[in-house]
């Protein structure tokens, strides 16, 4: 079984952000064919930049939770490369969020959360699902959040959009292993991202660092690596699961 990723068609969602460029530059090293989507413009650059280099990608900037835009843009991937091997779903609400009791949280800053992180998960995935039922193949990665399993006080909107992602996860491993579709998740604990930088202090990192068994914060670049094992064929006879990286902070 190989985590070779070349020739793959990966459709990576939230591919403008932090955690989406640098893995849609591994994705690319690797020599998969990528689908990029983003609600920022920039989604284009990060396409050229993959161009220049000599990879393949098709991108479009859209809302995850336009059904139309985005079967419109896995229609876009498809036509290009005839194939559609596998998801990424990054796309989320959490940079910029303050951290607020749950009675404080405006109702739509709540429902757009819920939306995007939850309702543009299940968007994205529906709308490749066909493509890959008639392959009888296929891997999505859904990114939930160690959040979960601790319950971070301060963005109960955030914790519960990634607590459903872990059930969906579940779920739609069930509805699509009979076509050979795989379903995994990725809970990543702290990241050093400037998403995360800009709204904690110095003081609660040390804290989370002190309290992980290997005294330290999972890296973005290890979240990728994990998303490659579950998007390659190394995973093969693994669904429906979700792996914690974190440092070992959060033990199941
Ligand atoms: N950074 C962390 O510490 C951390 C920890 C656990 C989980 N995560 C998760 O990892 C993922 C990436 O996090 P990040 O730090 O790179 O965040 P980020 O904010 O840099 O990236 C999120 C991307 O999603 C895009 N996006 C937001 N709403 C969208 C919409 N409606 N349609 C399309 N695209 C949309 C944004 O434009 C952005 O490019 C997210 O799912 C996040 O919840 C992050």
């Amino acid at each position: 079984m190989s985590e070779n990723l070349e020739g793959k068609v990966i459709l990576v969602s939230g591919a403008a952000g932090e955690m989406g460029r640098r893995c849609v530059k591994l994705l690319a090293a690797e020599k998969a064919k990528l689908g990029l989507v983003d609600l920022t413009e920039d989604v284009k650059m990060v396409a050229e930049d993959v161009l220049k280099e000599g990879g393949d990608a098709v991108s479009r900037s859209a809302d995850i939770c336009n059904e139309q835009e985005i079967r419109a843009f896995v229609n876009d991937v498809f036509e290009k490369f005839g194939r559609i091997d596998g998801v990424l779903n990054i796309a989320a609400i959490y940079r910029g969020l303050v951290n607020r009791d749950f009675g404080e949280i405006p109702a739509k800053e709540w429902g757009k959360v819920l939306d995007v992180n939850i309702t543009g998960t299940w968007i994205l995935t529906k709308e490749a699902a066909p493509f890959m039922k008639k392959q009888k193949a296929g891997s999505i990665v859904n990114i939930s959040s160690a959040t979960v399993f601790f319950g971070a006080p301060g963005m109960l909107h955030y914790v519960a959009s990634k607590a459903a992602v872990l059930g969906m996860t579940k779920a739609m491993a069930q509805e699509l292993g009979p076509y050979g579709i795989r379903v995994n998740c990725i809970a990543p604990g702290l990241l050093p991202t400037e998403s995360s930088l800009e709204r904690i202090s110095d003081e609660y990192v040390g804290k989370i660092k002190a309290t992980a068994a290997l005294r330290k914060l999972a890296s973005p670049d290890d979240i990728i690596e994990t998303a490659k094992f579950f998007l390659s064929d190394a995973s093969n006879s693994i669904t429906g699961q979700t792996l914690i990286v974190d440092g070992g902070r959060v033990f199941l």
